[in-house]
């Protein structure tokens, strides 16, 4: 097993300046040092070089469409190539527009996909409904299947066709949902939890019913698409669009913790039902791994993890933006595999 990190420095997806800078600042919070310490090797694919077009009017209300849509073609074809070379990929953005090349070149290697979306904010905003004219509030629309007849041929994103459906994507953490956002969760019948339902349901029993949803007829790949601003803005203040009452470190963390524990014993989906042979064979696989005692890494189902809106310009002090990259390093630990219990070492390393 391998970890490949590819950084995706863009912000034309929003107005606020800094975004691009994100890659740059979670690694500087230690990443790599991180990384370093599991059994998995890993690749460090640099950050890719995007062009910024001197002619790119608005199109309806939306800013630089051709910016946006040329980078995430690229992008797109970078993640599909990390991911047939059997990698597993980590994209630093940058803004959630990326998701769109990201989730796409995902899905182009593995179209049996699912996406947990952690966010406050939806992201599912056609040009139509977005209040703001940003795209980063609006990839989701662009990978529904569902969304295809209100979706118009915006310039820059010929590239990509929708390639999801609304049962293969789970929201958590969900605060800021704009009108027209609203009536697509509910007509589409999205499986979502707001804040409020992590208050009433508790962290636990969300991941139990978003594992469920999405994995309980099939083992499938895992795509996790992570916008800091799902924390609290006092544990996450450097993003361009906080909101109030997000999630604590711990629920954070146990949601990564979580997602890797996905096709491992920490998990079992039940007994109640029938897995194939071949996903049986392929958990079975990880299991034995794991209860041998040897270090072995096992991946679990998470394919691609995107982490992003980490803003260092809009941090209020220098600790204010260390903590935002630190934590976001925290929780791609935890989505790799760090335990807060500990973990086997070979007896030979224990002095
Ligand atoms: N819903 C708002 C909009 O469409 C905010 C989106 C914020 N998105 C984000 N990735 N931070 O503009
Ligand atoms: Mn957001
Ligand atoms: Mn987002
Ligand atoms: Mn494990």
């Amino acid at each position: 097993h391998s970890v490949a990190v590819l950084g995706a420095p863009f912000s034309k997806g929003q107005k606020k300046r800094g975004v691009e800078h994100g890659p740059k600042v979670i690694r500087d919070a230690g990443l790599m040092e991180r990384l370093s310490n599991f059994d998995f090797s890993v690749h460090d694919f640099g950050d890719l070089n995007f062009q910024h077009l001197e002619e790119d009017e608005p199109y309806m209300d939306v800013k630089f469409p051709r910016t946006v849509g040329a980078a995430n073609k690229k992008l797109s074809a970078a993640v599909r190539n990390a991911v047939s070379a059997g990698h597993t990929l980590l994209m630093l953005g940058g803004d959630h527009s990326l998701a769109v090349g990201s989730v796409s070149g995902h899905a182009q290697h593995s179209p049996d996909l699912c996406l947990i979306w952690v966010d406050a904010h939806a992201d599912i905003n056609t040009p139509m409904t977005s209040p703001s004219g940003n795209l980063h509030g609006q990839p989701v629309a662009f990978m529904l299947k569902e969304l295809q007849d209100k979706m118009p041929d915006i310039p820059g994103f010929s590239w990509t066709k929708p390639f999801l459906s609304s049962r293969d994507l789970v929201y958590i953490g969900l605060r800021d949902v704009d009108p027209g956002e609203y009536q697509f969760l509910k007509s589409f019948g999205i499986q979502y939890f707001t804040m409020r339902d992590i208050d009433r349901l508790g962290i636990q029993r969300v991941m139990e019913v978003t594992f469920d949803h999405l994995l309980a007829r099939k083992q499938r790949p895992i795509h996790l698409s992570f916008d800091i601003d799902a924390f609290d803005p006092s544990l996450a203040p450097a993003t361009g669009t906080p909101v109030n009452g997000g999630l604590t470190y711990r629920e954070g963390i146990y949601i990564a913790e979580e997602i890797h524990n996905t096709g491992t014993d920490h998990y079992s989906y039940g007994f109640h039902f029938l897995w194939s042979f071949l996903d049986f064979l392929k958990v079975f696989d990880c299991l034995a791994f794991e209860s041998n005692l040897s270090s072995s890494w096992c991946a679990g189902l998470l394919s691609v993890m995107d982490m992003v809106e980490v803003n260092p310009d809009l941090g209020a002090s220098p600790e204010a933006v260390e903590a935002t990259a630190t934590l976001a390093v925290d929780v791609i630990a935890s989505s790799l595999g760090q335990t807060r219990e500990g973990a086997h070492t070979s007896m030979d390393e224990i002095p």
